[in-house]
């Protein structure tokens, strides 16, 4: 099997299919314009499934489809069908804004989808629009009632923390995602993104979460998927669901962290927070054979030593900290 410098396995592979969005949520795009990567840069559907047949080959079992914004990629069912058939492929999963939702979702599923994480960091439509800048609330809510109606299941709803902006929302947000059937997840602040002026005041640990859900609706803890998930899972005393956080700041997971990313212009890079990347879209137009693409594939993660979230924490605690600013 293979294993990085820490003997952590190849499981997860996170794809981003498109560097654009239409949102420009204050945690991760907080400016306006953006120089886009060049169309033809991008990889086609045909690359990424070879690429993610590969993978799969190496002992990847999952695979999530992400962006920017991975719903602004047109045709995306076709790519959804693809991986689909991908011998050694367990679980396929989209991360989205929901905004396209709606219209898209019933493709989603004749594709093959089966589950899906839509974020949504409030319910007050007033407050959302300074979150996330441009669209709307109702639209959002709209695909993830779409997505629920086609039988996707978990419907995860990802809400990213910020103090003074809507840590005030937590509790709204659980009744919400109980009463409705959906999973909520709260994500701790982390200092990813485009310059997005992180602080660790604006931090909100998962201490403080789980203590304001438990006061209002009792939780016990069930513990991280497989393992390995970067989300620690809790159920509700009352059997009325389940709940999720994700703490990569105060509780960082990488000594199990299983995931690599594929960025959109075909750069495989080996943690959230790394500044560079591996090319293989060279490979793949370079013509390199399957079996070199791997080799290369192997060579990278065989030295993979990234834990940037345990040092960040260490740093933290240190008072050595200075936020790094890479891009989601
Ligand atoms: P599930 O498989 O549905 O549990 O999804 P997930 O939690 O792995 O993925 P999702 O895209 O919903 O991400 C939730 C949050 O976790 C986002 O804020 C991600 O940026 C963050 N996240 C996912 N993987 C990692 C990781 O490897 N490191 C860090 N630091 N954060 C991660
Ligand atoms: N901190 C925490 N989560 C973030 N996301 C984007 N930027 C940040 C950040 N700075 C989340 C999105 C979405 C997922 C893909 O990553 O809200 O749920
Ligand atoms: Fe777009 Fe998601 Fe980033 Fe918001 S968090 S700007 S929706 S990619
Ligand atoms: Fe993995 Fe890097 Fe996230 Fe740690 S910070 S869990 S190594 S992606």
């Amino acid at each position: 099997m293979l294993v990085d410098g820490y003997k952590r396995p190849i499981k997860d592979l996170r794809i981003s299919v498109t560097d654009r969005c239409n949102f420009r949520c204050v945690y991760c795009m907080p400016h306006d314009e953006y120089e886009w990567i060049d169309k033809k840069e991008i990889l086609t559907f045909e690359e990424i499934t070879r690429l993610a047949r590969l993978f799969a080959r190496l002992g990847v079992d999952k695979i999530r489809l992400t962006g920017g914004e991975p719903l602004m990629r047109r045709n995306l069912e076709l790519l959804i069908a693809q991986l689909s058939s991908i011998e050694g492929i367990k679980d396929i999963c989209v991360t989205t804004n929901g905004s396209l939702l709606a219209d898209k979702v019933a493709g989603f599923k004749a594709a093959g989808l089966k589950r899906i994480n839509v974020s949504v960091d409030t319910l007050k439509p007033e407050k959302f629009k300074e979150i996330c800048k441009r669209g709307d609330l109702d639209k959002v809510l709209e695909g993830l009632f779409a997505a629920q109606k086609q039988g996707l299941h978990p419907i995860k709803v990802n809400a990213v923390i910020e103090r003074g902006v809507n840590d005030d929302d937590i509790v709204e947000l659980v009744e919400f995602s109980r009463d409705n059937g959906f999973f909520m997840r709260f994500i701790e602040y982390m200092d990813v993104g485009n310059t997005n002026s992180w602080t660790s005041e604006k931090l909100v640990s998962k201490k403080e979460i789980v203590e304001k859900i438990n006061a209002r609706f009792p939780l016990r803890e069930v513990g991280r998927e497989n393992g390995s998930a970067p989300a620690v899972d809790y159920e509700f005393v009352d059997g009325r669901g389940e709940v999720g956080i994700v703490a990569s700041v105060t509780e960082p997971f990488c000594s199990t962290c299983n995931r690599a990313r594929l960025t959109a212009d075909g750069k495989l890079v080996t943690c959230l927070f790394s500044s560079t990347g591996h090319d293989l879209k060279a490979l793949l137009r370079g013509g390199s054979s399957d079996e070199e693409i791997l080799n290369f594939i192997t060579g990278i993660w065989q030295v993979r030593k990234d834990r940037y979230s345990s040092e960040r924490l260490e740093a933290l605690q240190s008072s050595t900290y200075d936020p790094k600013h890479t891009s989601s």
